[in-house]
């Protein structure tokens, strides 16, 4: 079976992105795994320590495992936004393939020295885990935001980008780079989209090198997107977009079947809405040149 870190270099030297897809329940996990199976291309699916709460850690690394195993399909797991060494030891142990160890809002020598430390850490424990750190603000909270948040600690620098790679050891790099967790009102009629700074996501991946992943993507417009993995990025964080659309598949299913209480009759309209969201967007991160047709399809 391929590696994560392969099927990062692969997707890095064509120029395509993987596809980072946020999950809470089986429902949204088998929606993003069908979709990825039916576009045939590699997929990750990431639980933030909330979202690890509620499914359970190592509920979580057996299902995936189980997936990948029976079907030979390259599905990798991450811990998203984890802030506690203890937090990200738990799910390395557990069998995540990579950790998001996220010190981002302390300030950046902190960041550097805690982050430093959770790399050898966790390498002691499993040497072929994936480690990402985060610098920048990019806000927390992947919801429907009233009013855009106050990003205080500003973009991501070229220079600050390469220090931190350096002295940190990590695998892969979130900058901030015009991007935010969560979704505004006015985006969900997609009057208004993100927008992302694509000469600073170019800098930064010349200057370091490393792999580059995009968080908060939802609600950003595809030609930023397109523009961003010609430009370095390799992943891209998709959250808001699916939980908007599992909310909307109940909500039909519901609405559809008011007298319906059979769980496996109702969810099936939220698998589908899920669906289409990471059809489209997987089929945008790996053939962003090639496919205008998923700009018009979202
Ligand atoms: O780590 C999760 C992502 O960065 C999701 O962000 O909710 O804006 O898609 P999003
Ligand atoms: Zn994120």
């Amino acid at each position: 079976m391929t590696t994560l870190h392969e099927v990062l270099k692969q997707a890095e030297l064509e120029g395509v992105a993987i596809g980072h897809f946020n999950i809470s329940d089986s429902v949204t996990l088998n929606a993003v795994f069908q979709s990825a199976r039916d576009l045939n291309v590699p997929v990750v699916v990431g639980l933030s320590e909330g979202e690890r709460k509620f499914f359970g850690v190592r509920q979580a690394a057996a299902m995936v495992k189980s997936l990948r195993e029976e079907h030979d399909f390259p599905i990798f797991l991450n811990a998203d936004h984890t802030h506690s060494l203890a937090s990200a030891m738990e799910a390395a142990k557990a069998g995540f393939d990579w950790i998001v160890y996220d010190m981002s809002t302390l300030p950046f020598e902190e960041n550097v020295r805690e982050t430093k430390a959770a790399v050898e850490a966790l390498k002691t424990v499993r040497p072929d885990i994936l480690v990402e750190g985060e610098i920048g603000d990019i806000g927390s909270g992947s919801e429907i935001h009233d009013a855009a948040p106050d990003l205080r600690k500003g973009l991501t620098t070229p220079a600050e980008a390469k220090q931190f790679v350096e002295e940190t050891g990590i695998d892969t790099l979130a900058p901030a780079v015009g991007n935010m967790h969560g979704m505004l009102k006015s985006m969900l009629t997609g009057d208004t989209r993100k927008r992302l700074d694509i000469e600073r996501i170019h800098v930064i991946k010349v200057k370091t090198g490393i792999f580059l992943t995009l968080h908060g993507a939802s609600g950003t417009a595809d030609e930023d997107l397109r523009a961003a993995i010609a430009a370095g990025i390799t992943v891209v964080h998709i959250n808001t977009e699916v939980r908007l659309a599992w909310r909307r598949g109940l909500e039909t299913a519901l609405a559809k079947h008011p007298s319906e209480v059979v769980p496996y009759k109702l969810l099936p309209l939220a698998v589908e809405s899920v669906m289409q969201v990471v059809n489209s967007r997987l089929a945008l991160f790996s053939h962003p040149r090639l496919n205008p047709k998923a700009a018009g399809a979202r």
